[in-house]
């Protein structure tokens, strides 16, 4: 069994089905690209995961232990398994970079703040802004922003990163910083979830991509098999259009 099993998982907003019996194994220290056209279900899939949208049936498994998104402490336990980043990275305007990164595990988590204090610090050292501990994010580049929101999920220790989207608000010049703080926890073995739009990112950092359309996975399989011999249609025609689109 994968470290996390998602086993024919449906989910839907009201009536309106929006996920359809997905299946799909992510390893430990894998980096797992969703790619598919807009309103495909890839936002979806990670709220369900995270327990933000309750599934309509499947199952979903991490570390061998199965998540019942009904049961208060089971989705507690779920939810401290993975760390989201979103494309908005909504940080506390009237903190600290450093205060950023530790309110979390401080508070909700009941770390000490000398240990949380010092874990956050070598977190922003990682993404690069060891300088801009005191800064406040009016003070910093949305790259910059990004970078902290990164540290700021990093924090709460998961076991499972998901990044949706999260260089698509960026000016141009800005993606690269961001997309290097991915690769380095690539390096790390950290294990990832990653939406994107960069794909020549996903091409060089991801195991496996998946493509999905309309709420379904259509084809799964690693980059080069994904971009470069598509099996589907469906595949075909996005992948066509992304190439007309670079
Ligand atoms: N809160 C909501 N209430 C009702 N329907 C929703 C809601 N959020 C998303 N949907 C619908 O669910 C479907 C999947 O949306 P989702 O956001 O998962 O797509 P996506 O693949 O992430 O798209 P994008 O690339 O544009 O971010 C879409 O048809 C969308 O309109
Ligand atoms: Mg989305």
């Amino acid at each position: 069994m994968s470290y996390l099993a998602i086993d024919g998982l449906s989910a839907a907003y009201g009536r309106q089905p929006v996920l359809t019996d997905v299946t799909l194994g992510v390893e430990k220290g894998e980096v797992v690209s969703l790619i598919g056209p807009s309103g495909s279900g890839k936002s979806t899939l990670l709220r369900v995961l995270v327990g933000l949208l309750a599934p309509a049936a499947g199952s979903v498994a991490i570390g061998g232990e199965q998540v019942d998104y009904r049961d208060r402490r089971s989705l507690r336990a779920a939810r401290d398994r993975f760390a989201i980043v979103f494309q908005q990275y909504n940080l506390f305007q009237n903190m600290t970079a450093l205060r950023n990164v530790t309110i979390a595990p401080t508070i909700v988590k009941k770390r000490t703040q000398t240990e949380v204090e010092a874990e956050a610090r070598a977190l922003l050292v990682k993404v690069g802004l060891g300088e801009k501990f005191t800064s406040y994010p009016d003070e910093l580049s949305g790259g910059q922003q990004q970078r902290v929101a990164i540290a700021r999920a990093l924090a709460l220790r998961p076991d499972i990163l998901l990044l949706d989207e999260i260089t698509s608000a960026l000016d141009p010049e800005l993606v690269n910083e961001v997309l290097d703080t991915i690769r380095l926890l690539a390096q790390d073995g950290m294990t990832m979830i990653i939406v994107s739009h960069e794909m020549a990112f996903v091409r060089e950092v991801a195991s496996k991509v998946v493509f999905m359309d309309q709420g379904r996975i259509i084809e799964t399989g690693p980059p080069a098999r994904i971009f470069d011999a598509p099996e589907t249609p469906r595949l075909k025609e996005f992948t066509a259009k992304i190439l007309r689109h670079r």
